[in-house]
């Protein structure tokens, strides 16, 4: 019986689903904690790269994983990151981490470490947690009140992106939606722990929604799923 443990919704999906956004704003509405895991794979690549690492040699990787300490904290309202008590977050945005965190993540002592870590935030959360990621709801989370799979076309993610980052012409376009190509087959190709929808998870797709409609839609699924939220 877990009618007393802490309520954990999961939300998987690719970059540019509006999963961050989504939820962070779940977790703020329910008074639950919030976890963005994909900052820890990237603030384990910014670590990396900082100390020389060369984050296509797995080995070393691998080697070197255990070395920083990384903290997120859960508060919905103003989520943080460090790495060795440094506030990363605003260089784990840049392109030089976004460029090499597919190759940290497929490592398997690098996931091991951070699933740990995400586990234990979760344990740690008062109420209950939203946690966001790629393998939430198969493989942190598999006991999840919630699992939520949100998907976008590549072109609705490509344009989403471009708005964010304000680049309007084609060819710009076309870029950011050829490095959305690459990172979902890197993501979902991989032999670890790879982006894929839990048997159990509810696959919203999102794109023709706006975040609020999304926001509203995940909200009545929690009311369905989940108890005493
Ligand atoms: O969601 P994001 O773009 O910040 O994620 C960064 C990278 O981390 C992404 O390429 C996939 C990886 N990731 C992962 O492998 N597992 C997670 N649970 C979250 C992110």
């Amino acid at each position: 019986d877990r009618s007393d443990a802490p309520v954990i919704v999961v939300l998987d999906g690719p970059a540019g689903t509006g999963k961050s956004t989504v939820s962070r704003e779940i977790a703020t509405r329910l008074g639950l904690s919030f976890l963005d895991t994909g900052a820890m794979y990237r603030a384990m690549t910014y670590w990396l790269l900082q100390n020389g690492v060369d984050v296509d040699d797995a080995e070393a990787v691998a080697n070197a994983s255990a070395k920083p300490v990384i903290l997120s904290g859960t508060d919905a309202d103003g989520p943080t990151i460090t790495v060795d008590g440094v506030d990363v977050s605003g260089p784990i945005r840049g392109p030089e981490v976004t460029a090499a965190v597919s190759a940290v993540s497929a490592v398997p002592e690098v996931r091991t470490r951070l699933v740990d870590l995400q586990r234990g935030s979760a344990a740690a959360a008062p109420r209950g947690i939203v946690a966001e990621g790629r393998d939430m709801g198969t493989v942190v989370f598999p006991e999840a009140d919630l699992k939520v799979f949100l998907t976008a076309s590549a072109t609705t993610r490509a344009t989403r992106r471009a708005a964010q980052l304000g680049v309007a012409d084609p060819a710009g376009v076309a870029a950011i939606l050829a490095d959305i190509e690459r990172r979902d087959a890197a993501d979902s190709g991989r032999a670890t722990s790879p982006l894929a929808k839990a048997d159990d998870a509810i696959e919203v797709d999102t794109s023709e929604m706006d975040p609020e409609e999304v926001i509203g839609h995940i909200l009545g699924l929690v009311r369905q799923r989940a108890r005493t939220v």
